[in-house]
């Protein structure tokens, strides 16, 4: 029988075991896979565990600096790295929204690769695969159809000879959890809302500017703060905004404005293959939607998107 205080101690065991005292290299997302991964490997072999979190300014509002303490409060040997400058200039004029996860791929190696070679004689990279990842990396590969290519699977280029150490890939998501739990990981990482590896870039949809990504993340902030503060972040497996390419005239005092509309996404689901809409009290979305539109500069309408997946995904890119 599984659980979680023997899956810890077996691999535990297991990766000092097979890791002896190689110097292990791990990027860090933030989200619950790369840090329970980290926790773990991290008791396995200590300090010789190097973990690399990269500011791609894509990420939420203030949540580089937050997440970045985190990681050191549970005495991680982690570095931030700066690499905003990087990824919009490898963004500028992108659109496409493969276009935009190729770049971002492109430019996360860029910087990793940079960073693991500081790092003398490492030998490993460690990963937060989970097991539903690697079903999907295969079906994603597979000839029928590229439905989107999740740039955090198989990344790796060959010249970095680095060998690949995913203690994760069998475990499915609520597996995860437990470990985390068990490794004594606070409660609130661990209840986080999945998070795509390209971040904010493919929910503003189209070009992607400094500017779009400033607008967004506070438009975000204030509907994810608004779920905490109506205790609804729990009960929705994930939720976000789009920043949509698209302008509508509204009416503010007595001026007309010509700003841009957002749409709110809130969606459940148990694995992130299917989903539903998330059915939210209106009470909650008229408050949100005022708080937004009195608040944000540059947005003056907000919709609410009520796509179940299949067909529609729960990204718009
Ligand atoms: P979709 O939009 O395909 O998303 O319904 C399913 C889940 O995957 C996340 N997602 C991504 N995660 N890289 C990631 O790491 C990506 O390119 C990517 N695209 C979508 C999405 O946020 C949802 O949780």
């Amino acid at each position: 029988d599984w659980t979680s205080d023997s899956f810890v101690d077996q691999s535990v065991k297991s990766l000092r075991q097979r890791l002896g005292n190689d110097k292990v290299v791990m990027a860090l997302s933030g989200g619950v896979d790369s840090t329970v991964a980290a926790i773990l490997v991290h008791q396995a072999i200590g300090k010789n565990l190097y973990c690399i979190f990269v500011d791609n300014g894509l990420l939420r509002k203030d949540e580089f600096e937050q997440v970045l303490h985190s990681y050191q409060d549970m005495g991680l040997n982690i570095k931030g790295v700066d690499a905003k400058d990087h990824f919009y200039g490898l963004l500028s004029d992108l659109s496409e929204p493969e276009a935009k996860r190729k770049a971002i791929g492109k430019a996360f190696i860029d910087i990793f690769d940079q960073e693991a070679h500081l790092i003398e004689d490492v030998k490993w990279l460690g990963q937060g695969t989970i097991y539903p990842d690697v079903i999907e990396s295969v079906s994603v590969k597979g000839p029928s159809a590229t439905i989107k290519s999740h740039h955090n699977v198989g990344g790796l280029p060959d010249f970095m000879k680095l060998k690949v150490v995913e203690p994760l890939n069998t475990l499915f998501k609520d597996e995860v959890r437990a470990v985390g739990k068990t490794l004594g990981i606070d409660p609130k990482i661990l209840g986080r809302h999945p998070f795509p590896g390209p971040g904010l870039a493919i929910r503003i949809l189209g070009e992607i500017t400094p500017e779009k990504v400033a607008i967004l993340q506070e438009v975000d902030a204030i509907f994810i703060g608004g779920l905490r503060k109506w205790d609804l972040y729990k009960d929705v497996w994930q939720a976000g905004v789009m920043l949509l390419p698209v302008k509508s005239v509204g009416v503010m005092g007595d001026e007309r404005t010509y700003e841009s509309v957002v749409a709110l996404r809130a969606v459940t689901s148990v694995d992130g293959m299917t989903a539903d809409w998330a059915h939210l009290p209106y009470d909650f979305l008229a408050e949100v939607s005022n708080d937004i539109i009195n608040k944000v500069k540059g947005v003056n309408r907000v919709v609410y998107d009520i796509s179940s997946k299949p067909p529609a995904t729960i990204e718009w890119e």
